[in-house]
């Protein structure tokens, strides 16, 4: 069975919503991914928007798992100013080396995920095998949708990751 990492940050739980129900499908591993700085309230957002804005790479803490133990690392990121949170950024490139096969992801409001999930894969320094971004509103509905569907589906495809259909607990089928 192929071995699936789920590798995400997130400052308000939407992201890690998303990855819970991917690693749940795949039966991967998870990571939250800590910078252990608070990014809450209007200065937290501001810091979080200028990170963005200039590329800032944040010291992040180093995490349990190695991604070279893995088939495939599956990336996930909150949209931020058009582009990849910054404590994302930091893991990335981090660990690009061992990176062989990646999927990316994003949770965005309105605007900026195609760029955003372009910028991923270029810090991943290779092109993703699926790619999914999901904005607020659909995150809720997230394993009924579509979109994420195909995600596991594609995934399955090219990396014949096996994937759960069954609901999850204390979900509705999808
Ligand atoms: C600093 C910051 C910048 C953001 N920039 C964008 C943006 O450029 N485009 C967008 O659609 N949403 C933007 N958002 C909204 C988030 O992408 C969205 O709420 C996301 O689902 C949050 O994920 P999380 O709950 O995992 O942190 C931004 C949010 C923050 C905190």
């Amino acid at each position: 069975m192929k071995k699936v990492l789920v590798v995400y940050y997130s400052r308000s739980g939407l992201t890690e919503f998303v990855a819970r129900q991917i690693a749940a499908r795949c039966d991967a591993d998870i990571e939250r991914i800590e910078d252990g700085r608070s990014r809450e309230g209007v200065l937290g957002y501001l810091r979080s928007v200028l990170e963005a804005l200039v590329g800032w790479r944040p010291e992040i803490q180093k995490g349990r798992l190695r991604s070279a133990d893995y088939d495939l690392v599956i990336v996930g990121t909150p949209v931020w100013f058009w582009g990849v949170a910054s404590p994302v950024r930091s893991w990335v490139l981090r660990n690009r080396r061992a990176l062989d096969h990646v999927a990316v992801f994003c949770t965005y409001g309105g605007s900026g995920q195609a760029k955003a999930l372009d910028d991923l894969e270029h810090l991943c320094g290779r092109a993703a095998l699926a790619r999914l971004a999901l904005t607020e509103v659909a995150v809720s509905q997230c394993p009924g949708n579509p979109a994420f569907h195909r995600f596991l589906l594609e995934l399955k495809r090219v990396r014949s990751v096996a994937i759960s259909w069954l609901p999850l607990q204390g979900q509705a089928a999808a």
